[in-house]
């Protein structure tokens, strides 16, 4: 007699056809676990160099992805997506903001760091901390600079202003020359080290910084001791090959767009995502062909969709190397009623990463919205995402944009709005004229979180636990374990669903 099977495969789940999401199974406990969860690696390539370690990415929504956001979530091995939603005093779209948040990211920490914030010998000190300060958190403020002849990054280097070289409150009219170490007394590398000596020698030395030059003695790089000790703190983060934090951002499909993409791309981003609640278009395929052209070694995600018919229409292009997936299932998006079309997004991501399996095509699938909980990522996984990309478990982190208030009954929250809500007002003007009052999306109010460093590692504990339970030591374990009819699902109605919450 063959042995029963628990629950459901995948394909059994899906069979039917009716529109299905998160709350609607649950994987069974099928498999006997032999894995432990210090083997289990949730690394997901997304292409061209973006691998993250924790397959999470923030959302491109200003109420969301400040860079402060974008550095605190890469670090802990996730990625995101800057949004295109800053406008100037007058309320018109200003692309300058999103490029600025990119190089903030960018910045923020190094191996060698190639383009140094560096002053000229003849600077006041008041100046060389304003420099310091300009757009960074305060906590991330620059206070060490090396000093070349002519202030120019690679010029020929004359010295080292550090911290300990100036007051911040007084005496800043003094120039920099007057009181940064000169060559005589400071310790350099030569262009030829790798990271590792350049450590050693911070180590050796007991110095902070290590600026490196050429044969010419001009500046190449700069070394410090912080950005040393925050790879070591941080040993899942997301970094490209010189050891910079890693960071996308989006573009919509009008023409400022074209813009966009060239200075996103100028600023160092890893790779942009081409923003559109309806990806299947003339407009998103004219946009993401125009990148590809240009950016073939970068990043490219498209999207939102969440048919096969679109998942193959985005495979068949070969050049896209992940794409959204989920339509009206976001928490704070009315789209499947406002206009009549969405779908529920378990059946999405199942629909359309199948879609692309058969399509033989490496994309990536990114299950987009209606992530609550660290389960609903495990379900995403198991229905074939390789990633999933969340606002409203990361909205109400410290990190994000926006006020810390008080509700009615004294409990901290945040607000956390739509793209296409009138709050976020995406466009300007221009949205006024083209869509009148015509919204997508609402504002809602999240609690406080506080900072993703302390709320976000349960939500990667959970998710190696989960892994541990069922057996699959990687996501594409995951992924051949439903392929294969191994990995179970059991139906559950309401009253399932009310018993797998708290009971009162
Ligand atoms: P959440 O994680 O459930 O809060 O959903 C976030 C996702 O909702 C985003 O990544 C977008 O795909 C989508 N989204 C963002 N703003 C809107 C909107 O105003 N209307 C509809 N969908 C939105």
């Amino acid at each position: 007699m063959s042995e029963e099977r628990s629950g459901l495969s995948a394909e059994e789940l899906f069979a039917r056809g009716d529109e299905r999401t998160y709350d609607d199974f649950t994987l069974l406990n099928t498999q006997f676990s032999e894995t432990d969860k210090c083997n289990v690696s949730l690394t997901t390539d997304l292409g061209k160099g973006v691998v993250l370690r924790v397959p999470v990415m923030a959302s491109p929504m200003d109420s969301v992805t400040s860079p402060r956001l974008a550095i605190a979530l890469a670090r802990l091995g996730g990625i995101a997506v800057i949004h295109y939603n800053h406008k100037d005093a007058e309320g018109r779209p200003n692309i300058g903001k999103q490029v600025e948040d990119i190089m903030q990211v960018k910045r923020s920490q190094n191996g060698f760091i190639e383009d140094p914030l560096v002053v000229a010998p003849e600077m006041t000190i008041g100046q060389v901390i304003e420099l310091g300060n300009k757009n960074r958190e305060p906590e991330e403020a620059i206070r060490t600079f090396p000093v070349t002849e002519n202030g120019q990054s690679h010029g020929r280097l004359v010295g080292l202003l550090r911290r300990e070289d100036y007051f911040l409150g007084s005496r800043t009219n003094l120039k920099v020359k007057e009181r940064m170490l000169g060559l005589d007394g400071l310790i350099v590398g030569d262009s030829t080290m790798d990271l590792e000596r350049a450590r050693e020698m911070i180590w050796q030395e007991h110095i902070k910084s290590l600026p490196i030059v050429d044969r010419e003695g001009n500046l190449v790089y700069l070394v410090t001791r912080g950005d040393m000790e925050k790879s070591e703190q941080f040993p899942f983060a997301t970094t490209d090959k010189s050891g910079k934090l890693q960071v996308l951002f989006a573009v919509s499909t009008w023409p400022e767009s074209y813009e966009r993409v060239e200075k996103g791309f100028a600023a160092g981003a890893d790779g942009v995502v081409v923003d559109t609640s309806q990806g299947f278009g003339r407009h998103p395929l004219e946009m993401l062909k125009y990148i590809a052209d240009r950016h073939l070694g970068k990043l490219l995600i498209g999207g939102n969709i969440s048919t096969s018919e679109a998942a193959r229409e985005l495979a068949r292009l070969d050049f896209v190397d992940a794409y959204r997936c989920g339509q009206g299932s976001g928490s704070i998006c009315t789209t499947a009623d406002a206009i009549g079309i969405g779908r529920a997004g378990a059946t999405a991501i199942y629909e359309c990463a199948r879609a692309v399996h058969e399509s033989r095509s490496k994309m990536v699938t990114i299950a987009d919205g209606g992530i609550r909980f660290a389960g609903d990522i495990v379900k995403a996984l198991a229905l074939g995402a390789g990633a999933v990309m969340v606002g409203s478990m990361l909205a109400g982190s410290d990190e994000c944009p926006g006020e810390k208030k008080l509700d009615e009954r004294g409990r901290q929250i945040m607000e956390y709005w739509g793209m296409g809500s009138k709050k976020a007002n995406v466009g300007g003007e221009a949205r006024v004229r083209d869509y009148g009052n015509h919204e997508e999306g609402i504002v809602r109010r999240v609690p406080y979180k506080g900072k993703l460093g302390k709320h976000f590692p349960a939500v990667v504990d959970a998710l190696l636990h989960a892994f541990e339970v069922s057996d699959c030591r990687s996501i594409a374990d995951l992924h051949n374990g439903v392929s294969q009819g191994e990995v179970r699902f059991g139906l559950r109605g309401p009253a399932a669903v009310m018993e797998s919450r708290p009971h009162d």
